[in-house]
């Protein structure tokens, strides 16, 4: 059995103040303790969740991070930067950083090795655009991402991958639960190919684009789907807690 993870990815909003009323917010909603609740905050705000943690019960990550582990890099984020604040995940291949600061497969690739490597559970994100879709590419694509995503990898159970076709993201126009069904078991059996059914059984695949509570009862009762990563409705602890309780809204 997987355990449902339900992750809020904020982007870039929020400062250290409104995390740290965030946390004491979620904390104090009641929530279904079978599900996994992680928080992706900005990097400014990770001090936040590591300061609260002996009394929150939510997971934390980053939205990015870079693929050496120090060295003169201005600007970036090293993986073992993130282990010291207690992150447990970090996002690599985001559609935004994909499409807005143009990383590539090899980057991805690159972040996720290290990830893994020096102990952090990468959550691979891939998605087709609007126009691959329509060309008919879109499994072609994100085929493509993950494969390369994965390359050179050694099995592990503890990978996320999460699928969000960019179309999705942000517009409130999200995809069939039956489509994201199709295109998540496609993933998992890419995963069996390169890595055997025992680690793809184990392996949590997430769907992203436009999540909400009205939509996350319909994803989660498929079968391959076993978590969501959540943008805009992710920003207010109380409709977050709702998607968190998706087995009772
Ligand atoms: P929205 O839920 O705002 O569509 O964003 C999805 C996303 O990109 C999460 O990483």
């Amino acid at each position: 059995m997987r355990r449902p993870l339900i992750a809020g990815n904020w982007k870039m909003h929020k400062n250290i103040r409104e995390a740290s009323e965030y946390i004491r917010e979620l904390n104090e909603l009641p929530w279904d303790d079978s599900v996994e609740v992680a928080v992706i905050p900005p990097f400014t705000c990770l001090f936040a969740f590591r300061e609260a943690r002996s009394r929150s019960r939510i997971r934390y990550g980053a939205q990015n991070m870079f693929w050496a582990r120090e060295g003169a890099f201005t600007g970036e984020i090293s993986p073992l930067m993130l282990l010291d604040l207690g992150c447990e995940y970090v996002l690599i291949g985001h559609s935004e950083r994909r499409q807005i600061m143009g990383e590539s497969d090899r980057m991805i690739n690159d972040k996720l090795r290290l990830a893994l490597e020096t102990g952090l559970f990468p959550i691979l994100c891939v998605g087709e655009t609007l126009e691959e879709r329509e060309n008919g590419n879109a499994k072609e694509v994100v085929g493509e991402q993950v494969r390369q995503g994965l390359q050179g990898v050694i099995p592990h159970p503890g990978v996320v991958i999460a699928y969000e076709p960019v179309w999705a993201i942000g517009t409130g126009v999200n995809a069939t639960a039956s489509d994201a069904q199709e295109m998540i078991h496609f993933v998992r059996d890419i995963a069996k190919k390169e890595w055997g059914s025992q680690v793809s059984d184990q392996l949590r695949i997430l769907y992203g684009g436009s999540v909400k509570p009205a939509n996350i009862g319909e994803f989660m009762s498929q079968d391959d789907i076993d978590g969501a990563l959540v943008g805009g409705a992710s920003l207010d602890p109380k409709v977050f807690a709702d998607i968190i309780n998706f087995r009772s809204t």
